[in-house]
């Protein structure tokens, strides 16, 4: 390198230094090989899959890095592997740059660790191994199960929750334990008074009688050589539903008391083993848990407290024996998924007291989660803690826009509404177990007078544990606030199953959850969760492929709403997984269930057009033909299906429903679509957005499709005219094809009818309805007019999958550079690390700065008409250059 220095001065002399130092970093930088996990979660236990995924990243910044060859070794000894000894499995030095690979060495044993390791090649043939992951397997095997199915005496109509106890003597030297619980209901796990893990609310919701999901921990260290004690406490949630709403869920076939069965699995030192299960050696008793339901809330009487109960030593004279059940289903199945767990605690913001009984606690934004309480009050007084997402004129709570499908039978079990009897000895804390709720305020009254302040009670924001994966930052405060407001209202909705709202069904509508899936994907780690939901549609689909619009189902929704708008989740679902994380474990598994879907759609409709279906919900003034939005769902299921069978390498099921696609989308053009002007049917958002959208636009048709879209907007004054499928499909309908800005004039209004509105009016989370004064239809959290945080990524980062190299093998780098915007900052956290795409004006220019992760590659697109310069080179493809992983920046005039 020439220098300007004298030769010799101590300035060279560093700036000698520091060149050696960086290239010497530079030269041993190479490759990191991490987030190695098993089946997508970090060293699981309780596995049953025989083949499970496991998968790594190759963390190496370098420009082109990427993995030339792999070497995979499994084995149970973690100090052999260290060594190189793999006992289980070791694959060869494959030369591939896959990074994610099903288990496929001997036979995988039940309760056993497996260790595992990945080498890894770079682009310089340099290789680097990772630290040691691990996982470990459960039952695999239903037959294994030792314990009993127990429960107490009660029937599915009494209401106390029911404690069980059990205690045992160990003697010998205890190297490991596990404890495998399965339950029909929900339950806690305590050893020795000790609750197990942090989990709430589990195990998830499925439909009971076709599946039950067992849990597994590790209570090694909680187990102790001598007398040991194992408490359940059993609530009812799904299971037992003894709330009445219009979806009559008291009804449920699988509705019974709750009951469980646990196998505590003792590995001594000296190698043998040793199981404690469940039967009819337990006793039980009834808890001070006077009430529980899932979708009202819980009544908790702290004078019927037994100290100790699920200690050693606890007298249990006056508990009774417990009963043998039947097992709910005969499909007891490990729960591989992110837990539900209380993930943020809330401190109140406010405290009023409204009167001598009644105080008001503003939380300061709207939750999905419980409340907790601390106070000191006499013995037997009964606080009520009621809780709303608004308040009324008079400043007390108002439920009136949640409380409107609860069909109460009597006046115990007030909505949202917990209920604390105090024991009176000292300060007592009162947290729901069995239920959630959502909302923003707590109204806390009290038949006797109590003193509280703001540091009594708070919000603890509960949901499925999923792991960010996804940011956006903007020089607009309303795009930040949306952005974070979608993101607490997806969160809010995502129970171990995607519902519509927190607090008035707490639904696995099948609608919102296909319409936020992808917002859900760029944002969250959610795979575990739609894999398990997926299994759930499965469970629930009829033999002739038709499927509820709430999944799971007591067996309302199978004639409700159940068209292909709302089910296509199915497809879409599976679809988006593949896209997402280029894994098509899911769409194979859905595969025949998406087949005989479409094909009871084709029997009932062999025109190509139906009628099935709910529209466009909760439009805003605008109604298309159902006909119209249900027909498109029913291609795009089509499609993904041909799309699906090619995959498979199906090639008859290929030629079958390509054709059948093709003849929803002509039997669709040729009804809906006026060719000479470009316009289907009145012209309405929806109708322009949703054929573009989902790709039935004739190729030739598109750009003046979108530019009858783009004048429709401008008609109707930039502000959006659509119901939850017009408002998923058009801002994409114009980005995708050249109206970026007039997507972001829709996107950025702070009037009535826009997300900007909501948030101006205080909101943080998402709505039901436009309208904010709506009598009906007006839940503050809802997710199904979600789409605008992914299409933020999409549409101005220009984040997009690549169909034909998903999982962001290979990125379709599309930015789009506002006008209205001075700044703009996306990254998302794929299979093969993090995507970066960001821009900044500087006077005229635009910086455009990207990074692509080792092992993908971008294709990268400009907007049209655009000048780009890396440092002073001009460069001239700038529609579908081709780029290589690593950071890059461009100038864009
Ligand atoms: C739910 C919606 C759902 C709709 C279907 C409503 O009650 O809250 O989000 O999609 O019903 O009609």
């Amino acid at each position: 390198m020439t220098t300007l220095l004298p030769k010799h001065s101590p300035f060279n002399r560093i700036l000698v230094c520091i060149l050696f130092i960086l290239n010497t970093a530079f030269a041993s930088a190479g490759a990191r090989i991490t987030g190695l996990k098993c089946e997508y979660l970090a060293n699981p236990m309780g596995m049953d899959s025989p083949h499970p995924r496991l998968m790594w990243v190759m963390d190496d910044a370098r420009q082109g890095a990427k993995q030339t060859a792999y070497q995979l070794s499994v084995g149970t000894d973690s100090v052999e592997l260290n060594k190189g000894i793999a006992n289980t499995w070791q694959t060869l030095k494959v030369a591939s740059a896959v990074t994610r690979l099903n288990y496929n060495g001997k036979a995988l044993q039940p309760y056993t660790k497996y260790y595992w390791r990945v080498s890894v090649w770079d682009k310089d043939g340099k290789s680097n191994t990772s630290a040691i992951a691990s996982f470990e397997t459960g039952l695999m095997d239903k037959s294994k199960w030792k314990g009993t199915w127990i429960s107490d005496n009660n029937d599915m109509n009494a209401k106390p929750a029911p404690y069980f106890r059990h205690s045992f003597d160990l003697t010998k030297k205890i190297k490991s334990a596990r404890a495998y619980i399965a339950v029909a209901g929900l339950y806690e796990l305590y050893i020795n008074g000790e609750k197990i893990g942090n989990h709430r609310l589990d195990p998830m919701y499925t439909r009971f009688d076709r599946r039950t999901l067992y849990v597994t921990y590790d209570v090694t260290s909680q187990l102790q050589s001598g007398e040991n004690a194992i408490g359940v406490l059993l609530g009812n949630g799904w299971y037992n539903h003894q709330s009445t709403a219009v979806w009559f869920f008291d009804k449920s076939p699988w509705r019974n008391r709750p009951a469980f069965c646990l196998d505590v699995r003792v590995t001594y030192e000296d190698g043998t083993t040793e199981t404690i299960s469940s039967g009819k050696k337990w006793k039980t008793a009834l808890s001070p848990i006077v009430f529980n339901s899932i979708y009202t809330a819980e009544h908790y009487d702290a004078r019927l407290e037994q100290p100790g109960w699920n200690r050693p030593g606890f007298i249990d004279t006056t508990w009774k024996g417990v009963i043998n059940r039947q097992a709910p289903s005969l499909n007891i199945v490990a729960q591989t998924m992110q837990p539900i767990r209380a993930i943020e605690k809330i401190p109140a913001e406010s405290i009023k007291k409204l009167d001598a009984k009644t105080y008001l606690f503003d939380l300061g934004r709207n939750i999905s989660g419980v409340s907790s309480i601390t106070v000191k009050g006499e013995a037997g007084t009964a606080i009520r803690l009621k809780h709303a997402e608004k308040l009324g004129k008079n400043g007390y709570a108002d439920q009136s826009n949640i409380d409107i499908h609860y069909r109460p039978t009597d006046d115990k079990d007030p909505f949202q509404t917990d209920i604390f009897i105090l024991s009176g000895k000292g300060e007592e804390t009162f947290m729901p177990r069995f239920n959630y709720k959502g909302f923003q305020y707590v109204e806390v009254s009290s038949d006797k007078p109590i003193e509280l302040k703001k540091e009594n009670l708070n919000g603890y924001f509960m949901h499925s544990d999923v792991e960010p994966v996804g940011s956006i930052n903007s020089s607009s405060n309303t795009l930040n606030k949306i952005w974070q407001a979608t993101n607490n209202s997806y969160l809010s909705n995502f129970f171990g199953y995607p519902t519509d709202c927190p607090q008035r069904e707490k639904n696995g509508w099948t609608g919102d959850a296909h319409i936020a899936s992808e917002t859900g994907l760029f944002n969250f780690d959610g795979i575990t969760i739609y894999e398990k939901w997926m299994a759930d549609h499965r469970d629930e689909q009829q033999p002739n492929g038709v499927l509820p619009s709430i999944i799971p189902s007591n067996g309302w929704g199978y004639e409700w709403g159940n068209g292909p708008d709302w089910t296509s989740t199915v497809a879409i679902i599976p679809w988006n997984l593949y896209m997402f994380y280029g894994d098509s474990k899911t769409l194979g598994d859905n595969y025949e269930a998406i087949k005989r879907y479409v094909n009871h759609i084709n029997d009932l409709y062999p025109s190509g057009l139906t009628t099935w279906g709910l529209g466009d919900w909760v439009p805003v003034k605008a109604v298309s033909p159902v006909e119209f939005t249900s027909s498109a769902y029913y291609f795009t299921d089509v499609n993904i299906l041909a799309k699906a069978a090619k995959l498979f390498g199906k090639a008859d099921d290929q030629k079958t429903y390509e054709a059948l696609a093709l003849k929803i989308k002509n039997a669709i053009n040729a009804k809906y679509l006026n060719t000479a002007t470009g316009i289907y049917d009145k012209g309405y958002q929806t109708e322009l957005s949703v054929p573009l959208y989902w790709g039935i636009v004739p190729d030739s048709l598109k750009h003046k499709v979108a530019t009858r879209l783009a004048e429709r907007v401008k008609q109707d004054n930039n502000h959006l005219d659509a119901g939850i499928l017009g408002a998923k499909a058009i801002l994409s309908a114009l980005s995708d094809n050249g109206y970026a800005d007039v997507a972001y004039s829709i996107a950025s209004q702070e009037t009535f009818p826009s997300w900007g509105w909501w948030i101006v009016n205080g909101a943080t989370t998402l709505y039901e309805n436009w309208n904010i004064q709506a009598d009906d239809a007006l839940s503050l959290n809802h997710i199904m007019f979600g789409e605008i945080g992914a299409w933020y990524y999409k549409g101005i980062g220009g984040i997009n999958v690549d169909q034909q190299s998903p999982g962001f093998k290979n990125i379709l780098l599309t930015p789009n550079f506002i006008e209205k915007l001075d700044h703009f900052e996306s990254e998302h956290t794929g299979p093969y690390g993090t995507i970066k795409s960001s821009w900044k004006r500087k006077g005229n220019t635009v910086e455009f700065a990207v990074t692509v992760p080792a092992n993908s590659t971008a294709t990268l697109s400009f907007p049209s008409g655009k000048k780009v310069f890396q440092g002073s080179r001009q460069i001239v493809t700038t529609s579908g250059l081709k780029v290589a992983s690593g950071s890059y920046v461009y100038l864009v005039k």
